[in-house]
């Protein structure tokens, strides 16, 4: 199939490595506007700012070092800790070691693939509730879909990992999210020159509010579980009974909390990114949109959607899988060296902050052909067989690859069909979303775009 070649949002990488004021000033503004080209055609990158090292990895072998073979020389370390230990503490996502160990295994009962399957019902009527909302507009009505996609996920991953377990403020819980993200580029610049971490940065007390509230919301919600004990088999239940094999110690309120959080945040930001990108892309590119709506007529041959059409929808999925390629939502996965390490020809010293730049190895022109065109047939199984595992990461690898990534490809399956079946979406003529880092990959200004109803 050939596909016409809108001009896409994008980053225009420096030529050369950007001197250190306009560095920080970049990596503050986004962090991916201070990768210089080469990490766009290079194997392996080293920067140094201020007398600290930090090596970019690009080419597959080195990154299934890092993120595989080598994984227990590689840890989570001191950016990933100051930028978002302040709000999800020690769980999942932030931990090392055996402490991360025990939480992976406490949480996986509720992603094993059956358990999913059977959250389909409820990722479908989120689907529809949007659907509902957006057929009581004016059709041709603007809405910002970033925004839009946030509240679904949200909606989704409440009603699935902690149904019925009282309400949190959707719209509350996503301004304060958005509100403490925005500080992270400032605790990634100063983490870069060495800063102590009492360095004030703008932004800092706000985070710390949202920190609280976040938190605040989650402690009312814990408790209320804690009156009301009986037989449940949710994400929460599962947190308040697990106990660390090592020392037999469960949870105190505080790390479930942080697991809360850590689900909550990482479980619909990314697929709500995700989707907003699908959609983004459909709209410059309407013969395949017109694809995907035929696919999803013949499958579901034009009745309501069902959990048996996900599976058959194989273009569908190719096209979410090819706009996770351009806008990876988790566009850099950072790792410290605990020791000193030889990576391929480089020498890492113990400490050194080692990236690998999704967004830049997604794009990467040994690995890609015409790396910035929309193009989903490239995940044709044919294609998808002969290409290196490690060159195309949305879920990240190894064992800390994304526990969630099923459950994030069926929901964002269900939640495109049950849109793109009702309305086709047109962005705002002239609006160009730059893709910009606060840890997930954001359309800067939002996804302004008119929904136009197809019945
Ligand atoms: C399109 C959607 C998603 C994307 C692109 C994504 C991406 C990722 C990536 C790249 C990692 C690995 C980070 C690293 O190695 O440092 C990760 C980890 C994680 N994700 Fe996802 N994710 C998505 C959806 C979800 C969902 C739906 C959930 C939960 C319901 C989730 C929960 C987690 C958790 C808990 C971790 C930490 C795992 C660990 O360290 O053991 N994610 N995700």
């Amino acid at each position: 199939m050939t596909t016409s070649a809108a001009r896409l949002a994008g980053i225009e990488a420096p030529d050369e490595p950007l001197p250190v004021f306009r560095l920080l000033r970049t990596v503050v503004d986004n962090p991916i506007k201070a990768w210089p080209r080469a990490l766009y055609r290079e194997r392996v990158y080293r920067s140094r700012v201020v007398g600290r090292d930090t090596v970019y990895v690009m080419s597959p072998d080195l990154i299934r070092a890092v993120l595989r073979d080598d994984a227990d020389n590689f840890e989570k370390g001191e950016i990933a800790r100051r930028a978002l230990g302040p709000a999800l503490g020690d769980a999942i996502l932030t931990a090392d070691g055996p402490r991360w160990r025990w939480q992976r295994r406490a949480v996986a009962p509720i992603f094993r693939q059956e358990r999913i399957r059977a959250f389909l019902p409820a990722m479908i009527a989120a689907a529809v509730r949007t659907r509902d909302r957006w057929h009581a507009l004016p059709s041709g009505a603007e809405i910002d879909i970033a925004h839009e996609m946030m509240r679904t996920t949200f909606d989704i991953i409440l009603n699935t990992m902690l149904p019925g377990r009282g309400s949190i403020d959707a719209e509350l819980m996503e301004r304060s999210v958005t509100s403490y993200l925005e500080s992270t580029s400032w605790i990634v610049a100063l983490a870069m020159v060495g800063a102590p971490r009492w360095v004030p940065y703008p932004g800092m007390y706000r985070a710390r509010r949202e920190r609280k509230r976040l938190h605040l919301m989650l402690e009312t919600l814990i408790l209320e579980a804690k009156q009301t004990p009986g037989e449940r088999n949710d994400l929460l239940s599962l947190l308040l009974n697990a106990t660390d094999p090592e020392t037999g110690q469960s949870m105190d309120s505080i790390d479930v909390q942080n697991n809360l959080l850590t689900f909550i945040t990482a479980g619909h930001e990314t697929t709500a990114l995700a989707l907003t990108w699908t959609f983004y892309l459909l709209s410059l590119h309407p013969e395949i949109e017109q694809w995907v709506k035929d696919e999803i007529a013949a499958v579901t041959e034009g009745g309501p959607v069902h959990p048996k059409h996900i599976d058959a929808l194989a273009y569908t999925n190719q096209v979410i899988q090819e706009a996770m390629r351009l806008y990876p939502p988790a566009a850099l996965i950072v790792r410290e060296a605990r020791r000193d390490i030889e990576l391929g020809n480089e020498q890492i010293r113990a400490g050194t902050t080692v990236c690998v730049p999704v967004y830049a190895v997604h794009r990467h022109t040994k690995l890609w052909c015409e790396p910035d065109r929309f193009d989903p047939s490239r995940f044709e199984p044919e294609a998808a067989k002969t290409r290196n595992r490690y060159s195309y990461l949305p879920f990240g690898a190894g064992s800390r690859t994304c526990i969630g990534q099923n459950f994030a490809q069926i929901e964002a399956t269900a939640v495109l069909i049950t849109l793109l079946s009702a309305f086709q979406l047109r962005l705002r003529p002239g609006h160009i979303p730059e893709p910009r880092l606060r840890v997930t990959l954001r359309p800067a200004g939002g996804m302004p775009m008119r929904t136009l109803r197809r019945w």
